[in-house]
């Protein structure tokens, strides 16, 4: 199976695909943890990308489309993936259905993770006390809400015009959520 997650900053998309790699063995694709990886490691792309992210902005499509495709091509991919944090507005949508076709390996479902914006404060909150996430400021944190409503909101419409997307409640409880989820994934 092929998912995309779709969710605010603090929904649960990384717990949330986690679990599922683990039930299901399928390839959790973060983003945003394949860039963090970059940054520690100082390469090249770490080096372009960590500007945008200690602003909390979207790093641009062309770096994220070489590092999509490079990702997309490695053998684990061939069970089925969740994507976690890609496509992050239309532009990348349209790249990653190119991608995919090539590859012979479409989207099936896109599944929207919803949660109030006082859960999303307070979960991040937290986890930057805990973590030391260097993007979880509070000004950080404001600007990454803005970023998703204006930008990446809009990629729902994307996969709903296709009849490919389900809406899941990301509130209360990680077991719950990915009770929901996984109800959300056989839901036909
Ligand atoms: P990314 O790493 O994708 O960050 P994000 O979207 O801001 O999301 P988070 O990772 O903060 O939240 P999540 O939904 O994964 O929730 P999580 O499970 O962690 O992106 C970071 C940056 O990289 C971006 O700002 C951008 O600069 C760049 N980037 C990445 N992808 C890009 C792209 N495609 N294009 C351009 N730039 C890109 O949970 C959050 C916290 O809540 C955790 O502490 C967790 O333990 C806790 N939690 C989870 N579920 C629950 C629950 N049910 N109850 C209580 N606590 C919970
Ligand atoms: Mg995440």
């Amino acid at each position: 199976m092929r998912i995309v997650l779709l969710g605010p900053p603090g929904s649960g998309k990384g717990t949330q695909a986690a679990l599922l790699h683990e039930r299901l063995d399928l390839a959790h694709i973060s983003t945003g943890a394949l860039l963090r990886d970059a940054v520690d490691q100082q390469t090249e792309l770490g080096q372009q990308a960590q500007r945008y992210m200690d602003a909390g902005n979207l790093v641009p499509d062309d770096l994220m489309l070489g590092l999509i495709e490079e990702r997309l091509g490695q053998p684990d991919v061939a069970n089925g993936f969740i994507l976690d944090g890609y496509p992050r507005n239309l532009a990348q949508a349209e790249a990653l259905d190119a991608v995919l076709e090539r590859i012979g390996q479409p989207v099936d479902v896109a599944i929207s993770v919803t949660v109030n914006e006082q859960e999303i404060v307070d979960r991040l909150s937290k986890r930057a006390i805990e973590e030391g996430r260097s993007d979880d400021t509070e000004e950080v944190i404001r600007n990454r809400l803005r970023v998703y409503a204006e930008q990446t909101a809009p990629v729902a419409g994307h996969y709903a015009a296709r009849g490919q997307l389900r809406e899941i409640d990301g509130m209360g409880a990680i077991d719950d959520v990915q009770q929901r989820l996984l109800d959300a994934l056989q839901a036909g």
